[in-house]
């Protein structure tokens, strides 16, 4: 068949769910009587023996079976009971949150077998007579691919571990449920909101990671230079000082220039010196910029649509890993999220929000002052005064945004064009602002800020058809913690970078 040496040279390694889909795949299942043969399953799954079932595809029955046929499972073992006549493992694959259950005669070997070693189990799929699972997996072999010691392993059988003690093991925490479940709603999320953006007509652009600007103008910079000292007279590796970047945004205004709806998801590195639940060294952003704006409101309408899909898609998506959290980590928090999901955000502006401050009882380590940046606990006290529902607080003082703000000219209290999303537990999830797109207003604000030779592009992309525009940027990780109501930032994140700690 020239399809199969077709896929064999190619070394395809997808689904048949995914082949079937493809103009090829539907040809060579018609070719094949609309049922896939053994041989191309094991082909497609680069196995001789049997075809290789996801755990997920097993439980959820997702994967297409012909009665009696051998299917072959890899993971990792979650449990071992032993019983007289019979012995039953849970293995674990990354697939699911639920392990398959395995049931396997004495006489096969398992005395290396333990928990966390890695095996490999032939056997039947058959419907199981539990209550607590559809389906388990007869064993005729078993081998075990990597052992483990209990013993060593940080975390013990059965045993439910907090956040914190696993955020020691940053090598191993991968292998607990709760982290596992984590990870698979954070990958869900990331495509989601890509999806988000590409169904609604924007385009991606790799903003870079390493650039000579300081976007936010706050000097929180890592320098990037290289590690071996250079014998060369420049000492700069680009010939000018270079950085990695906090934020993506002037090269998305670069890119508004030609697309009218762009957007970049990537790492962003902060050096600020802040050892908070929310903060880290490095972090993910999603940005986008948007041209012809006419107001604030064209951005906290995309803000509120990506955060209500994106959530939604992940609730629905992941109910079982989403409910693990909301049911032992966050209580409560399932509701919070659907109020969120319900109703239309708050709008307060930046004078409104200092105003209900004063008028508080609440006493603030900080004063609110008209003038100053909101604290945290200022965003929290606002969010509970809105009814723990997000909020938008929009145009704040000229003289703390950053010099890219568009100017609303107003008087006596001069502000711009900058709007924060605060969200209930987290504080600010998203900031964004109009830019300055008056080539003479934005002049003037750089010399104050003695940024004029270092922006001569910047200024530039405003004289060859300019327009008003503007963004925002959300942090992924304080989404998360949203979502899933985590308190602690750096257990949102594969590997947690922030001062003193940079493992692995
Ligand atoms: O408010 P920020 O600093 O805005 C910008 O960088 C804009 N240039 C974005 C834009 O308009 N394109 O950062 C945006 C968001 C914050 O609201 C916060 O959620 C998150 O990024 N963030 C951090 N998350 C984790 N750790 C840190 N150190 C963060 N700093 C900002
Ligand atoms: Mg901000």
């Amino acid at each position: 068949m020239p399809w199969i040496r077709r896929m064999r040279v190619e070394r395809v390694r997808v689904a048949p769910a995914a082949v079937g889909e493809t103009m090829w795949g539907r040809k060579l299942l018609r070719d094949c009587g609309d049922r896939w043969p053994k041989s191309v399953l094991c082909l497609l799954h680069g196995c001789s023996r049997g075809p290789r079932l996801k755990v997920g595809d097993a439980l959820s029955g997702a994967a297409s079976r012909q009665e009696q046929e051998v299917v072959r499972v890899q993971g990792w073992v979650r449990s071992v009971r032993e019983q007289k006549e019979i012995i039953f493992l849970h293995i674990n694959d990354g697939s699911s949150l639920e392990s398959l259950q395995i049931v396997a005669r004495p006489n096969l070997d398992f005395s290396k077998i333990s928990f966390g070693s890695a095996v490999e189990i032939w056997g039947k799929l058959v419907q199981s007579t539990h209550k607590k699972q559809s389906t388990e997996l007869l064993a005729d072999e078993v081998r075990l691919i990597g052992s483990c010691n209990p013993v060593d392993l940080p975390f013990k059988i059965k045993k439910r571990h907090s956040l914190e003690y696993i955020r020691q093991f940053p090598h191993l925490r991968c292998k607990t449920n709760i982290f596992s479940s984590l990870l698979r709603i954070r990958s869900g999320a990331f495509a989601a909101i890509h999806s988000f953006f590409m169904n609604n007509g924007f385009v991606h652009i790799h903003t870079p990671i390493i650039t000579s600007n300081d976007c936010e103008g706050a000097g929180e910079l890592f320098q990037v230079e290289p590690a071996s000292k250079s014998t060369e007279k420049c000492h700069h590796f680009f010939d000018v000082p270079s950085f990695l970047t906090v934020s993506g945004q002037l090269h998305l205004e670069v890119m508004t220039g030609a697309f009218t709806q762009v957007y970049t998801f990537g790492p962003t590195f902060r050096a600020e010196n802040s050892q908070t639940r929310r903060h880290l060294a490095e972090f993910y952003m999603v940005e986008a910029e948007l041209a012809f704006t006419e107001s604030l409101k064209d951005i906290m309408e995309v803000m509120e649509h990506l955060f209500k899909t994106t959530t939604f898609h992940i609730l629905s998506e992941y109910p079982e890993d989403v409910e693990l959290f909301h049911k032992y980590v966050a209580p409560g928090q399932k509701e919070r999220l659907e109020e969120m999901l319900k109703n239309p955000f708050q709008v307060l502006s930046y004078t409104e929000a200092i105003d209900v401050l004063q008028r508080s009882t609440e006493t603030f380590k900080f004063e609110p002052k008209w003038g100053c940046d909101l604290q945290t606990e200022h965003e929290n006290y606002l969010v509970k005064h809105c009814g723990n529902t997000p909020v938008f607080v929009i145009n704040y003082p000229y003289d703390i945004k950053p010099f890219y703000a568009r100017d609303n000219q107003d008087r006596p209290q001069h502000t711009v064009a900058a709007v924060d999303l605060l969200v209930p537990g987290i504080g600010e999830l998203c900031g964004g602002s109009l830019r300055e797109e008056r080539l003479d207003l934005l002049q003037s604000r750089l010399k104050q800020h003695d940024l004029p030779n270092a922006y001569r592009w910047y200024e530039e992309i405003r004289q060859f058809g300019s327009v008003p525009h503007g963004g925002f940027g959300l942090g992924f990780e304080r989404f998360l913690q949203c979502i899933l109501g985590i308190e602690n930032i750096k257990d949102v994140i594969p590997f947690p970078r922030f001062p003193h700690s940079c493992l692995l």
